[in-house]
């Protein structure tokens, strides 16, 4: 197993593909170990601080359970709370936090702010989502696409709806671990060049493929796994009205599902909006595979927590 301590995770990007795979076998471990009610002391005494701009229930929940199964604490700290909200550098919030933590995990903006942040600790700090980036996620999808299809290797992903931080980074990890990858968004909301530049990298270099296009039955034909988000994220609420008007087309429901693999899982990151992004019948219905995505936060973060911290 490569030694990962003291790496920050704050893009699946800054990770090989042998350490991607490493960190999913581990999680996969972790989770059989845990079912099976042993005891997993690996961060025994540490504590991992996790600063929060934008609210969360999985990233929260899942962090912080997984530090105390892992034997270490988490705590919660609202950025409202903390001095950076008044204005303190993040600089210097980096420095200081580094004197009492083992790890930091932030949900924020701005990924440079992320980036900041890691350039300044002195201990990892783990990208717990961004408007950029959501590493932590496709971990946890990865792990879950790995559990229901036995492999990931040649399968097709097909990401419908906004080129955010969700399709950023579905679009670098699949590409990395050998799945092939096709988002459909409507025009203006495709997803960052730069991103699709790197995912395009990695598709060459593993064989994979990536289709950026505005046809949804183009993305969805024959994918294995097909996967969508909100319309609007978080600090994207002033554009909501607008959003879902553009979006309309962009829906996962029984039409859609005609096109994919018989046997194709959908997946989506939650928290969802039901009769928009997916419909009601497809998200509670036999193909879904939502929850275990939302449990397998969980045990993907617990490999990397152990991994890093
Ligand atoms: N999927 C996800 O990150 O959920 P939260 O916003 O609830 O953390
Ligand atoms: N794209 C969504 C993901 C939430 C987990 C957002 O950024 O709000």
């Amino acid at each position: 197993m490569g030694n990962l301590k003291g790496r920050d995770f704050l893009t699946v990007n800054d990770f090989s593909r042998d350490e991607l795979a490493d960190i999913l076998h581990f999680a996969l471990q972790l989770k059989t170990e845990r079912k099976n009610g042993k005891n997993q002391p690996l961060l025994a005494g540490k504590t991992l601080g996790m600063i929060f701009r934008k609210a969360s229930t999985r990233t929260r929940v899942s962090f912080e359970v997984g530090m105390y199964q892992l034997g270490g604490t988490a705590l919660f700290l609202s950025a409202q709370d903390l001095q950076i909200g008044r204005g303190e550098p993040v600089k210097d919030t980096a420095r200081v936090l580094s004197r009492y933590l083992d790890g930091i995990m932030i949900r924020t903006y701005e990924h440079e702010e992320v980036e900041e942040l890691a350039a300044y600790a002195e201990i990892p700090v783990i990208n717990g989502l961004t408007d950029l980036l959501h590493p932590c996620q496709a971990m946890a999808d990865l792990l879950t696409v790995l559990e229901h299809k036995g492999k990931l290797e040649g399968l097709k992903l097909a990401y419908v709806g906004d080129g955010n931080n969700m399709a950023h980074s579905l679009l670098l990890a699949c590409s990395k671990m050998g799945m092939h990858v096709a988002i459909a968004s409507p025009a203006g909301y495709e997803p960052r060049r730069e991103i699709v530049r790197a995912a395009q990298e990695n598709a060459a270099a593993y064989g994979t493929e990536v289709l950026i296009t505005t046809e949804i039955s183009q993305a969805v034909k024959a994918a294995d796994v097909l996967y969508t988000d909100v319309w609007a994220s978080m600090g994207q609420e002033a554009e909501r009205m607008a959003r879902i008007r553009v979006f309309k087309p962009y829906q996962i429901n029984r039409e859609v599902m005609q096109l994919a693999a018989k046997d194709a899982i959908v997946m989506h990151c939650l928290p969802a909006h039901r009769g928009e992004e997916i419909t009601d019948d497809i998200m509670e219905g036999p193909q879904s595979v939502i929850f275990d995505q939302a449990e397998n936060r969980l045990h993907a973060q617990k490999a990397i927590l152990a991994k890093v911290m």
